[in-house]
């Protein structure tokens, strides 16, 4: 695990852009598909402005972009304002140009009975594409990574989570309110996001240091699921001032 602090989160997420939009031009190159795994919440949000912009400004094209998002609530509408693929459309989606068919995002609307054999064909289906090139990541308070809370095996793949209290509670601002906060959540699994070739996570501001103290420089446990990440050969943690205070 290598970390990299910049200054501002801002100069931080335009990094993270550049390596994306270095990634998408390489394997247009070539003629290859460039499968990219997708987070939420607000550490990304300033990634997908810099992608949006590139496209914009600099005509980064998304024809040849497959992807593959790391989780989503449970149950949940996908047209619900919550949900994660509205995030998604709202914020990247609806600004580039990448064909509908190339975005995954689990299925927030299934019955129970069905999420199963869902999950099975989410996972498959990432590996007929030869695998995940490039994860972005946030990391939560509780050291989640997706939603893979406290206790989540090394090897869990793609399934359904129930959501840890903290992680309800974080969310209950933008639910008005924590019983509005679904307590589930479909989720690629650790096992999954080990996987990919190559990782970035990004954690913006003091509140995120303490936790990100611990999976740097924690053992590694399924205490805090995102110290698994230790053990892959190609994971950049991207820092600002504020979440690296912590850092000897
Ligand atoms: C979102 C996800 C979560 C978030 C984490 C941090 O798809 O998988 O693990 O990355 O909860 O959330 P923010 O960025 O809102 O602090």
């Amino acid at each position: 695990i290598h970390n990299v602090v910049f200054s501002e989160s801002s100069i931080g997420s335009r990094s993270i852009a550049m390596e994306i939009a270095d990634l998408i031009r390489h394997k247009q190159s070539k003629g290859d598909v460039c499968v990219l795994g997708l987070a939420t919440g607000s550490s990304p949000k300033g990634v997908y402005n810099e992608l949006v912009k590139m496209h914009q400004e600099e005509g980064l094209s998304f024809h040849n972009v497959v992807t593959f998002n790391l989780d989503e609530y449970f149950p949940i509408a996908p047209i619900s304002s919550h949900s994660y693929w509205h995030f998604m459309h709202e914020y990247l989606f609806d600004h580039i140009n990448i064909d509908p068919e190339n975005i995954n995002i689990p299925k927030g609307d299934l019955q129970e009975s069905e999420v199963r054999k869902y999950c099975l064909e989410y996972e498959r289906k990432i590996e007929t594409y030869g695998g995940i090139d490039l994860q972005i990541l946030g990391i939560g308070r509780t050291g989640h990574i997706g939603f893979n809370e406290p206790g989540s095996h090394v090897n869990s793949i793609t399934r359904l989570v129930t959501l840890d209290q903290v992680t309800r509670e974080d969310a209950a601002g933008d639910f008005y309110g924590k019983e509005n906060v679904p307590r589930k959540a479909i989720t690629m699994g650790i096992g999954t996001i080990l996987k990919a070739k190559r990782i970035l996570l990004m954690a913006w501001g003091e509140s995120k240091a303490t936790v990100v103290g611990r999976m740097i420089e924690g053992d590694i446990s399924g205490e805090i699921p995102a110290t698994y990440l230790q053990q892959h050969h190609n994971t950049t943690v991207v820092l600002d001032t504020g979440s690296s205070a912590y850092l000897k």
